[in-house]
């Protein structure tokens, strides 16, 4: 079921949206070569529960952190461990949080220093594509508009839009129906409405996009061992265009 969003509801989920945007900006801060990757989970984990907002992955599906750290090859759903980052990462970064029963969700990928030509133009490209779908958003677009805008700016440096995984709506659950591909064809698909909430969330291989899933049953990596990077907002679709929550 597709739910359209009270007034009410999307002045949480603006709140719910700000902590993680703010989670975010926080890590950005923090990131170091030499961390682990669970000293980072445990930085947003704090972060969220002091804005009285509750980590929304921890335990959803029996996922054991807060937030999701994918390095290099790995595209989403990176368990965070004793893992070190090291010069050159490439660390793509996913956090959620329930404010007053509302969803939030967002990602963003870090290069850290050292990181080579590919990494960081993947990186680059990856946020533009989230934007470039955001130009033809608005109510009466189609979802397929939203997934051959972001699809055809990827593809365009030779990327490849995993297919395997996408966007979703977002509200009460962070998991709502429509599903939100980053690819597809023009003119067709779900025709949007305004007070509809959906995360947009672009996956793109610097290869081919085709991924599999590691035996910790949770992380998703690139079958050609290329770098990946993940960029999502969660978005309000207006009369007239967007509303970025989570920026
Ligand atoms: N936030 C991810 C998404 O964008 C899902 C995280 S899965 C979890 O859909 F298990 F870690 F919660
Ligand atoms: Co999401």
């Amino acid at each position: 079921m597709i739910t359209i969003k009270s007034s009410g509801e999307i002045e949480l989920m603006r709140k719910a949206n700000l902590i993680v945007r703010d989670t975010l900006d926080m890590l950005r801060d923090k990131i170091k070569v030499g961390m682990t990757t669970k000293q980072l989970d445990r930085l947003a984990h704090d972060y969220i529960v002091k804005q009285n907002a509750i980590p929304s992955f921890l335990g959803y599906s029996g996922y054991p952190a807060s937030v999701c750290i994918s390095i290099n090859e790995e595209v989403v759903h990176g368990i965070p461990s004793e893992r070190i980052i090291k010069e050159g990462d490439l660390v793509s970064i996913d956090c959620g949080s329930i404010y007053k029963g509302y969803n939030g969700d967002a990602a963003r990928t870090f290069l850290m220093e050292g990181a080579d030509e590919e990494k960081v133009q993947l990186a680059k490209v990856t946020e533009q594509s989230f934007f470039e779908g955001m130009k033809v958003l608005k109510a009466g677009a189609r979802l397929g508009d939203l997934g051959h805008a972001i699809q055809s700016y990827a593809e365009s440096f030779g990327y490849g839009v995993v297919r395997a995984m996408v966007g979703h709506g977002i509200g009460r659950d962070m998991h709502e129906d429509p599903e939100v591909p980053n690819y597809g064809v023009a003119g067709r698909g779900l025709r949007l409405k305004a007070g509809m909430t959906i995360a947009v969330e672009p996956m793109i291989n610097a290869g081919t996009y085709d991924v599999e899933m590691l035996s910790d049953g949770w992380t998703i990596v690139t079958k050609d061992n290329r770098p990946s990077a993940h960029y999502e907002n969660t978005v309000l679709i207006t009369e007239d265009g967007v509303e970025i929550l989570s920026l």
